[in-house]
């Protein structure tokens, strides 16, 4: 009995968090993030690279924009993205970015975007 209800915690464990790359994931095109930081998080002309990049690092970056604090003025255009995100989505959208494995799922961006920018 043990072994398999260790099988099913693993695999409940491995699709939970599966599910928390793919809802990050999904929110990362759906808050337009895209738009300035590219369709793989690469970074764009004005905005930085976010995929790979720790993920307590960048959860501190966005609950400092979500509270108004900025560093400089550049820093300023993401308070308006940030105090749209709850904690829950700045958990799973840096979850996704920190674990980011390339643009993987072209349907995400194709489907909101209408094929735009795919
Ligand atoms: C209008 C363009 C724009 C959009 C849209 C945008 N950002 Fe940004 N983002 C920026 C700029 C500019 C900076 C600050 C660059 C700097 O520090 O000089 C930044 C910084 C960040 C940082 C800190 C990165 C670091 O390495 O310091 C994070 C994290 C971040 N953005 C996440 C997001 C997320 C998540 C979204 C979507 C909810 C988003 N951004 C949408 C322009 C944008």
């Amino acid at each position: 009995m043990k072994p398999l209800l260790l099988f099913i915690a693993t695999l409940s464990c491995l699709y939970s968090s599966d599910m928390k790359y793919n809802r990050g994931e999904m929110l990362y095109f759906s808050k337009v993030c895209n738009a300035c930081h590219g369709p793989s998080a690469e970074g764009g002309s004005s905005a930085p690279r976010l995929a790979q990049k720790n993920q307590s690092y960048l959860k501190n970056k966005l609950q400092h924009f979500k509270s108004g604090k900025t560093a400089n003025q550049t820093q300023e255009v993401m308070v308006q993205f940030a105090v749209k995100l709850t904690k829950d989505e700045i958990e799973s959208l840096t979850y996704f970015l920190s674990r980011h494995k390339g643009n993987t799922n072209k349907d995400v961006s194709s489907e909101l975007l209408g094929g735009f920018g795919s």
